[in-house]
Formats: C-alpha cells, structure tokens, sequence
C-alpha cells in the first residue's frame, strides 16, 4: 500500500474497484461518510486520483481537487466526463474499451431479436395463463431485413459481424467512411434510416450525437421500421420516439439506454411495441468484473509511473508527462 496517494470514490462502485484500490492507496468512499462536505473539505488539497463509474464529472468538480492526475472511469462512454477540460487541467482521464464489445453485441443481438420477434410480450402472454385461449400473435421477422449500424465503432464492428451470421444485410454511418470494412457507407443518419428497416445506434453520446434520432429519422425508417438503442439515450429525441411507436410511423424499438436514467418515460412504460432494459449491455459478471480490473490497472499503472493503460484520446497518456 502507498498511504502517501489518495484516491477519491464518490460513488458506489464494483466490489473489485473498492478491494483492489484499498490495498494500494488511502481510499476515500464520500458515499460512505457522515459528512460528505466536510470529508472533502478535508482531503481536497490530497486527492490525486478519482474513480468514478461513468460520471458526472465536470470542470467545478475537478477544480476543486488542485492535486488532481487522473480520472479513471468504468465504462467505455465518457460523454458524462469532461475530458477537454481535463486535458486544459493536465489530469488523465481513462475509461475501459475494448473488453465490453462482445459482450454489448451479444445483448444488442438479444434485444433485437426480442424486439421483432415479441419474447418478453410473448412471455407475458404465457404467464398471464392467455396461451389456451389461442396462439399468440404473429410477429415481425429479421429474415429479409437491412439493417443500419449508426456509430460502427469497436462494438459497431462486433455487432455487424454477428449480423453477417443472421444473413442481413448491414449498412453504416458515421462520420468517415471505413475503408477496411465491406458494408455500404452513409454520409448520414437520414440517408442511412432511408436505406434501412432497422437502425441500431452505437455512438456515443454527447453534443456530436444528441437527438440525432429525431422524428425525420424515425418517419425514414418507415412503418416497419425498428429501432435499437445500445448507445446512449440521449441520441434519441425520446418524444419523437415515443409519437412514432404511438402513431405507427415505425414498427417497434428496443432500448437499453434512455435520456434521463434511471427514469423511463410513463409513455414508453405504457406502449407494447416496446421492449425495455436498465442499461445492461456490459451487465455479467464477467464483464463487469473485466472492467473493475481495468479501472484500477489504469490508476495503479499511473502512480507507478507506467502512464496510463487506456487513456482516452482527448489527454492521450504516451504523449503526457509520467508523473
Ligand atoms: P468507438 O469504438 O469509439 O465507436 C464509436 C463510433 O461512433 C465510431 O464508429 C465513430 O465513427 C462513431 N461516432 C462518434 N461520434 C459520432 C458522431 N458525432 N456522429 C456520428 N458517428 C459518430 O466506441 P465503442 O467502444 O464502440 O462504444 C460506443 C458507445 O457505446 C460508447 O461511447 C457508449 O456510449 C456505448 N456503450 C453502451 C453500453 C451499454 O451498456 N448499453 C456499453 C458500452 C458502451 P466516426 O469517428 O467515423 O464518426
Ligand atoms: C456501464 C456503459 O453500464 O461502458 C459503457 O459505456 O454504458 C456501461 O458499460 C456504465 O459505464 C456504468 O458502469
């Protein structure tokens, strides 16, 4: 243990995040204290790393810490970390990407899976006893569909790959076009929605990303149009989603992510075309405890003086000063 470094916990985080960082550093858990204002009044000057699962972390948050190195966060999204005001202050900001993408695909594959072909309305109707009073309704098919991958990144990618198994045909957008990859480019969300019959978002979220999904998107798609969200909620206008599963406009959507979590529109809880995650995609033990590990690599590597192990592009750790 060093208990010359402390480290700062504002939040609950991965057993494994708590444990291994106790054995290295003086820990600070603000959740944990009395006197969470006092607490920091006290150990500000001191804090050199903060540990946080995904934010908020803004510019007055990391004013306050003068000492301040690094931000390491769990999770690939950093949308809620403000990584160019981290860069003006000199901290590090490092998040965990790469060992969640198969992991994501695989649940977003499940999602749009259970989306067109009905599994938890159809599990329902089992339980609800309705099963002896007729069959369950026929559903929509992925057999035929195009499919457009929006933000076609690491889990992008992996979720593609999967697709080319189910035998669509997949299309992206973003904004370059790839030229390692053999699926149809878009130079836009509104081309590619007008191309395509299902629309999976994997972007960030952020400025760059918001409301990128609105209802001119959503009316592109057409009437059997359906929408997967594994990115972040905040890329939807969930109004405009919400008019267009009312109105038919398109079919159907599967959201793992939504624009204010953990609070889900009442409109979106009422629909039935519509099926509902808790932000789960990296959510297995496996993964979850991947990426504690790496949270802490990150910071161990950084007050060892190896730099950073994944830091984001905004403060690029081989380009910084090793403390
Ligand atoms: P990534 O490798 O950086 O890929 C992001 C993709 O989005 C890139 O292809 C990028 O392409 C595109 N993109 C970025 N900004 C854009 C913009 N303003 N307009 C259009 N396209 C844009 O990231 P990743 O590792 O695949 O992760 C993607 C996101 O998934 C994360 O940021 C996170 O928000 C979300 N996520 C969600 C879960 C979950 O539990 N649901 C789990 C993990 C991650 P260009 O640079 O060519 O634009
Ligand atoms: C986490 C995520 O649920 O990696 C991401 O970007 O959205 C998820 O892995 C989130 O970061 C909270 O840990």
């Amino acid at each position: 243990m060093n208990p010359t470094i402390d480290v700062l916990v504002p939040e609950p985080m991965h057993p494994t995040v708590l444990s291994e960082l106790a054995r290295e550093f003086r820990v600070h858990l603000l959740w944990e204290s009395a006197d969470p204002d006092r607490l920091l009044s006290q150990i500000a000057p001191d804090v050199r790393g903060l540990v946080v699962d995904g934010g908020p972390v803004d510019d007055e948050l990391m004013s306050t810490f003068p000492n301040l190195e690094i931000v390491a966060s769990s999770g690939v999204g950093y949308d809620r970390i403000d990584a160019m005001a981290a860069a003006r202050r000199g901290v590090v900001v490092t998040n965990t990407p790469g060992i969640l993408d198969d992991e994501v695909a695989d649940m977003c594959l499940g999602l749009l899976l259970a989306t067109l072909r009905e599994l938890p309305q159809a599990d329902r109707f089992v339980r609800a006893g309705r099963w002896p009073a007729g069959d369950y309704r026929l559903t929509p098919s992925l057999r035929g569909r195009t499919v457009g991958v929006f933000g076609l990144g690491r889990i992008g990618k992996a979720v593609a790959h999967r697709l080319e198994a189910f035998g669509v045909t997949v299309y992206y957008s973003g904004r370059t076009v790839q030229p390692d990859v053999q699926y149809e480019y878009l130079p836009g969300i509104l081309q590619l929605a007008e191309r395509v019959d299902t629309l999976i978002c994997a972007v960030p979220g952020g400025t760059g990303t918001r409301h990128a999904v609105n209802a001119d998107v959503l009316r592109a798609l057409g009437r059997d149009g359906v929408l997967i969200n594994i990115g972040r909620g905040t890329t939807v206008d969930e109004p405009s989603l919400i008019s267009a599963l009312e109105s038919g406009a398109i079919r159907a959507a599967g959201l793992d992510v939504f624009e204010h979590e953990p609070h889900v529109p009442a409109e979106l809880l009422a629909l039935d075309n519509v099926v509902l995650l808790p932000h789960v995609g990296t959510a297995s033990v496996a993964t979850r405890e991947a990426m504690a590990r790496l949270v802490v690599d990150n910071v161990v590597d950084w007050f060892a003086g190896r730099g950073p192990r994944t830091a984001v592009p905004e403060t690029p750790g081989d380009l910084r000063t090793v403390r």
